[in-house]
């Protein structure tokens, strides 16, 4: 649909046209919606509940504040930069100007959650001149959904400040009323891999985002970014009180951010919902703040579900590394081929099969060869073998957080995996935060953070690279998500939180609440790899995984991917086959998400319409309390018929009883019926709401047509 943008007229008493500029001296009367001082700059959301005020106070700093209807959200929060050899860009400023628009258009995703995203909402730029250092201007500009709000700095092309090095972002987020808040530490040495904290917001010390935030009058809250190309991620602070402040990850060079104007920042995002089932589904937000699909036809671009040699590495009954209990031989992939052909997956995934995971490669990397097979890993044979049975080797990229050797071999290793019909990627990079080798422009190593400049750049090049070999990335040791999927729809999924390896080696284990805490802090940013489906429920040395197998299988609804792992091996698979057919049926790309209910750490539900089918999916989660929910079917169609299988927690099931008890049970349902969804302490439900009829005897199925390849292998 096109987009319309509709200039209005700036709220100042007189007609203003959007395209002039408004006198410095313009100031509005108080706004009785705006926290104590007046502003000189409003716009609101298209609904007229959410306003943003900006002003400058009196000593020249720019400030802005967002309200939702009587009830501040934001009160009057700093603007402003902090470089490293200009004068600071943060006091005696004018407000030169600002002028709105209006925008509404519709696109489509070309996989995702939904199909369909309306990006409605009222824009203003606001244009801040400083009196002194030759008057240097700095744009800031506010996009108002009625979800929430975003805005970005807008640098300029001028003669005073060419080159921005950036030392600071003084950006604040002053949250108005009382909060708890749910987060992970950021600038820790163990990037996003953390279990979430609910403390109240005024005990935060440093947090990455998504930050989640419940006011004490049930608002929901999350600060976030949009749209994080060539600029360090931003972490955020707490100052005083629940006045949190930007903090950007730093750089070997203790600039945060060095670039040439005219460039804009990412978008900081603050969204805002009843309820956290609502906050959930105001994540539009951020991909709305991205720039439009750049890489053109991307139908190559496919969805899909995937097995690997992967799980019994972490178990430790397979190494990487080369030996006795190497996995990556070709007869181990060649039983993953077999048993992905039998089951339906597209993909499989071989970690270990290059040379370079002898000694120690973690945080170092410096030997990984990403062309160079191990002499038990006949990838030119494996690949013909995958194709000869409809399936793909997906391939992996270790990099052990060293990117200046891996950039040298990039184009190599993403053309051989291109010439083998290899079309999907993992990335790693196993490194503490801070570990990241990079080549500096001075030739030298130099040590950057996952989520600084230096990466941000190095994943779309990375992206771009494997674009043009028309190769899909699925990113571990990742920065986070700020929905660039929208502008590189390559950028499938990622990990950046703690997944399901935690529940193998992990100290702890993930606990029952960690996965609906990810749903309303992690997943507000977009698709994570988070490998789910370990139905043997045994980790590491036999311990125990805290969940029940209804769990896992309602994990696929419930944590977003495109891309989603079968993670357990194929043995324990064939002992629960039963459960299994979830996972073979559940698919990865949606027309349509709702979220049903919800409490951030407690319990949620969503339901999913399969793209371009009729089918929908249900999953529950709850943490270690047992619960009965009651869902109401009513987003079916009215005129359909539909058949629920229901994978339901049994009576003895729980994350410390029997995690096995598993009911399986199929029943006719319409859109007027309720749904009891009875869930054990730390359990979960799993439904598979389909037009066809199991019970109805199928006519004799029909010869199965040997698989076409889509490739060719050289
Ligand atoms: C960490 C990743 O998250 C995991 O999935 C992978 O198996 C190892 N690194 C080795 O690359
Ligand atoms: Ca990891």
């Amino acid at each position: 649909m096109s987009r319309c943008i509709v200039r209005v007229i700036a709220t100042i008493g007189f007609a203003l046209s959007a395209l002039v500029a408004a006198p410095a001296t313009a100031q509005i009367a108080q706004s009785p919606q705006l926290p104590q001082r007046p502003s000189a700059a409003e716009v609101r959301s298209p609904d007229g509940r959410l306003m943003v005020g900006v002003r400058v106070d009196g000593e020249g700093r720019p400030e802005y504040a967002i309200s939702r209807g009587d009830a501040p959200i934001v009160e009057w929060s700093r603007l402003g930069f902090i470089l490293e050899d200009r004068p600071k860009l943060e006091r005696g400023f004018e407000l030169v100007g600002h002028e709105q628009s209006s925008f509404d258009d519709t696109w489509e995703l070309p996989w995702g959650e939904r199909r369909f995203v309306r990006n409605h909402g009222n824009e203003m730029r606001v244009t801040l001149r400083e009196k002194a250092n030759d008057r240097r201007t700095l744009s800031v500009v506010f996009r108002v959904f009625d979800q929430g709000v975003g805005f970005r700095y807008e640098f300029p092309d001028q003669a005073p400040l060419k080159q921005v090095n950036i030392v600071e972002e003084l950006t604040e987020f002053a949250i108005a009323q009382p909060a708890t808040a749910w987060w992970i530490p950021g600038g820790e040495w163990n990037r996003y891999e953390y279990l979430y904290q609910r403390t109240p917001l005024a005990e935060l010390s440093q947090a990455h985002t998504p930050v989640t935030m419940r006011t004490a009058s049930g608002l929901h809250l999350a600060i976030h970014e949009a749209a994080l190309v060539d600029y360090a991620g931003m972490w955020v602070r707490r100052v005083t009180g629940q006045r949190l402040k930007a903090a950007l990850a730093p750089s070997s060079t203790g600039v945060s951010v060095r670039r040439a104007a005219p460039f804009t920042t990412p978008w900081r995002t603050i969204q805002i919902a009843e309820s956290a089932a609502k906050l959930y589904e105001s994540s539009d937000l951020v991909l709305n703040l991205n720039e439009p699909n750049k890489l053109g036809d991307v139908r190559w671009v496919k969805p899909f579900k995937y097995v690997g040699i992967w799980w019994s590495m972490h178990l430790g009954t397979h190494t990487w590394a080369s030996g006795a209990k190497h996995g990556a031989t070709t007869a181990e992939t060649k039983r993953y081929i077999d048993f992905a052909a039998r089951h339906g997956f597209r993909g499989v995934l071989v970690e270990g099969w290059n040379r370079g995971w002898d000694g120690d490669w973690f945080a170092n990397g410096s030997d990984f060869d990403f062309t160079k097979a191990y002499p038990d890993f006949d990838i030119e044979a494996l690949a013909r073998y995958a194709k000869s049975k409809g399936v793909r080797l997906i391939g992996h990229h270790e990099t052990g957080g060293n990117i200046a050797v891996y950039e040298k071999q990039l184009p190599a290793a993403l053309d051989l995996y291109a010439r083998l019909g290899i079309d999907a990627v993992k990335t790693g990079y196993v490194a503490d935060a801070g570990g990241v080798r990079a080549l500096g422009d001075d030739g030298r190593i130099h040590f950057e953070w996952h989520d600084g400049q230096v990466q941000s750049r190095h994943h779309l090049r990375v992206l771009e690279e494997a674009a043009r070999r028309r190769i899909t990335i699925n990113a571990h040791e990742p920065i986070k998500d700020t929905g660039l999927r929208r502008t590189y729809p390559n950028w499938v999924s990622r990990e950046g939180a703690r997944g399901m390896e935690y529940n193998a080696w992990g100290d702890p284990v993930n606990p029952p609440e960690h996965e609906v805490n990810l749903v309303f802090t992690r997943m507000l940013s977009g698709p994570m790899d988070f490998t789910p489906g370990v139905l043997s429920l045994v980790g590491a040395g036999g311990r125990r995984i805290p969940s029940t197998e209804a769990k896992q299988l309602a994990l696929y609804v419930v944590l977003y991917s495109p891309i989603q792992m079968a993670a357990d091996l194929p043995e324990n698979y064939q002992k629960h086959l039963k459960a299994f057919q979830f996972i073979k049926d559940v698919p990865v790309d949606w027309d349509d998400t709702r979220v049903l209910n919800g409490e951030v750490g407690d319990y949620v539900t969503i339901a999913r319409k399969e793209r371009g089918g009729d089918d929908w999916y249900v999953g529950a989660i709850t943490d270690e309390e047992p619960r009965t929910l009651s869902v109401s079917l009513d987003f079916l169609d009215d005129r359909r018929r539909y058949f629920a299988t229901i994978y339901r927690d049994g009576k003895n099931a729980g994350h410390e009883a029997d995690g096995h008890d598993i009911d399986i049970e199929t029943r006719p349902v319409s859109r007027h019926d309720r749904l009891q969804v009875k869930l054990a302490p730390g359990g979960g439900q799993a439904i598979r709401i389909s037009t066809d009829n199991p019970h109805k005897p199928r006519s004799a199925p029909k010869p199965k047509p040997k698989p076409q390849p889509e490739f060719d292998v050289e």
